[in-house]
């Protein structure tokens, strides 16, 4: 079967995008990512992109008067590339009803918190102060409210005595990146389907035990 083409739409650093990369790398994994977009002009992740021999393109927000101009350029690169599905990581720009919309079941984003917990920035300092003891990430559809939507998959992590923001990041990134390519995979073999405000699992996807912190039999 052809891989379906993903466009990764970035701001930053990219480190989500290079865990893409790393699986579509591997022969049996179903998507191929075929361009990598950013709003920001310097952004880290375009290198890696660079670095992948993948097709990038800065399309910066600030070059457009309105958001729908800057989502119409946005469109015009997914479809001249001819984008199957869309993956945000890191991508720091609210995205129109719209958008959302017309891209429905085809748009994913990661976030670094157990949502429907913790949406929104500053998520890893919050969640200290709130003293969560299980912290984590998932991958969500899009829908336009922001860091909303149905849920794909998560992954949790303790929040461990000492902590700050940079090392509960870092514990939370690690699965970040092992998250975000099952996640993708799911959706293309249509193992995570959207189901009104769900996503209902194949029957064959069952975890194993509890996750807890403190931990218990
Ligand atoms: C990641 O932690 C991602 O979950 C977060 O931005 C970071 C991007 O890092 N996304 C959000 O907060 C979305 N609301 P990366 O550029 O290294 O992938």
């Amino acid at each position: 079967m052809a891989k379906a083409r993903v466009a990764v739409l970035i701001s930053g650093r990219g480190s989500n995008l290079q865990a893409l990369i790393d699986a579509a790398a591997q022969p049996d994994y179903p998507a191929e990512i075929a361009l990598v977009v950013s709003n920001r002009p310097r952004a880290a992740g375009l290198d890696r992109a660079a670095k992948a021999g993948i097709q990038q393109e800065t399309i910066d927000h600030k070059d457009f008067a309105t958001r729908d101009d800057f989502e119409a350029a946005l469109n015009d690169a997914l479809k001249i590339s001819k984008i199957d599905f869309v993956c945000l990581a890191g991508f720091m720009r609210l995205l129109t009803d719209s958008f959302a919309s017309d891209w429905r079941g085809r748009l994913i984003n990661i976030h670094p918190s157990l949502l429907p917990a913790f949406k929104g920035l500053h998520v890893h300092e919050r969640m200290i102060e709130a003293g969560v003891k299980l912290a984590g990430c998932t991958v969500h559809f899009v829908s336009p409210e922001v860091d909303a939507g149905p849920i794909i998959g998560q992954a949790a992590v303790p929040v461990l005595p000492g902590d700050d923001e940079d090392k509960l990041a870092a514990r939370i990134l690690e699965q970040e990146h092992k998250l975000y390519p099952v996640c993708l995979r799911l959706l293309i073999e249509g193992k995570a389907r959207l189901s009104g405000h769900t996503v209902p699992f194949a029957d064959d996807i069952v975890p194993d035990g509890a996750f807890a912190n403190p931990p218990i039999e």
